[in-house]
């Protein structure tokens, strides 16, 4: 989509001219290393968008974008270590590179930056972003953190899964979308519109991304395939799963769970052989599909123009149809 296009190349542009040159190296080199490898840049441009929505030019609300682009690059590296990941966007992650302690403290860098560049936007707004912003920080965190518990907790609902990724990453869509929004000076009923518009979106963006993790091209994807799996992360497709085996008597989908696999790989195909018996990828596209249509149900509550509407259609579109 060529307005999409348009406000990545607006954000690389002044991402690229703010590479990092300080000293040590060590601690910033692996910052513009991971920077430089790619992203969809995704955060920065629903920033940027939300401004467009309401006619604004971009200089305001740059800061905003890099901010939240740095937040969510710290997130993913500490993501990275956290989950054992040894492949982003098709390259060596940051702590397989450079060792967990380096991972540890660019990641906090990156992430003491994400602030530096709040305070660069204009004053007026300042004190709205910084709480948007820093809500935002500490319900990822929460994410993460049930993320996590949730590798080792039997039985997780769907609704405890929805909450989890909701705080992981839907929260940080919905911020940078009303960051924008609000710099470009929409009024509240619309910020709140497009916030939930944003949340609904980031929720079927992250179902997306847990089918990737099973189903996606590895070339295209970038990521370990079955990463998720190997984990065993409560992703939408084990919890669906594990309902499924329950209710069908069968206790192999537990037993490949707490069997331990010299060969990774197998675990993973193993998983997969279930889930395909279960038909359990287009039971998730379902769901998928809901929140896509709760997502849209907001727009009807903006004082958008159908021109701006149509943008934030194909955006869903774009988001959750994506394979990569
Ligand atoms: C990955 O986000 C982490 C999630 C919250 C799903 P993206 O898929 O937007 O990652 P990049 O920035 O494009 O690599
Ligand atoms: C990542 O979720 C969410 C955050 C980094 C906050 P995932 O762990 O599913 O993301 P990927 O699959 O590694 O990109
Ligand atoms: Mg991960
Ligand atoms: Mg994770
Ligand atoms: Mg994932």
């Amino acid at each position: 989509m060529q307005i999409l296009e348009d406000l990545r190349k607006v954000f690389n542009d002044f991402l690229e001219s703010k590479k990092f040159t300080q000293s040590p190296s060590q601690l910033y080199e692996p910052n513009n290393y991971f920077l430089s490898i790619g992203g969809k840049r995704m955060r920065p441009v629903l920033v940027l968008l939300g401004n467009h929505l309401y006619n604004k030019k971009y200089p305001d609300v740059l800061p905003a974008a890099l901010a939240i682009e740095y937040f969510h690059n710290f997130s993913l590296i500490h993501d990275d270590m956290m989950d054992q990941a040894p492949l982003r966007r098709g390259h060596t992650t940051v702590h397989e590179k450079y060792g967990p302690n380096t991972a540890i403290l660019s990641g906090d860098a990156l992430l003491v930056y994400a602030y530096k560049s709040i305070a660069d936007i204009p004053e007026r707004f300042l004190k709205d972003v910084l709480d948007i912003f820093t809500n935002t920080a500490v319900e990822v965190c929460e994410g993460q953190q049930y993320d996590m518990n949730f590798e080792t907790q039997s039985a997780v609902s769907e609704s405890e899964y929805i909450e989890m990724i909701r705080l992981k990453t839907s929260v940080v869509l919905a911020a940078g979308l009303k960051i924008g929004a609000l710099i470009g000076g929409a009024d509240q009923q619309d910020t709140d519109s497009l916030y939930h518009y944003a949340i609904n979106l980031g929720i079927a963006f992250q179902i997306q991304d847990d089918i990737l993790d099973c189903y996606g091209d590895v070339g295209l994807v970038g990521k370990q395939p079955g990463g998720d799996i190997i984990q065993n992360k409560k992703t939408i497709l084990l919890i669906r799963a594990l309902a499924k085996a329950k209710s069908e008597k069968d206790s192999s989908l537990e037993q490949i769970l707490c069997k331990s696999y010299p060969d990774k790989k197998e675990k993973v195909i193993q998983v997969l052989a279930l889930y395909e018996k279960y038909q359990i990828r287009e039971s998730v596209e379902n769901l998928k599909e809901d929140y896509i249509q709760k997502a849209l149900s907001y727009l009807e509550n903006t004082s958008l123009h159908a021109d701006k509407k149509e943008i934030l259609l194909q955006l869903v579109e774009y988001l959750v149809r994506r394979k990569y």
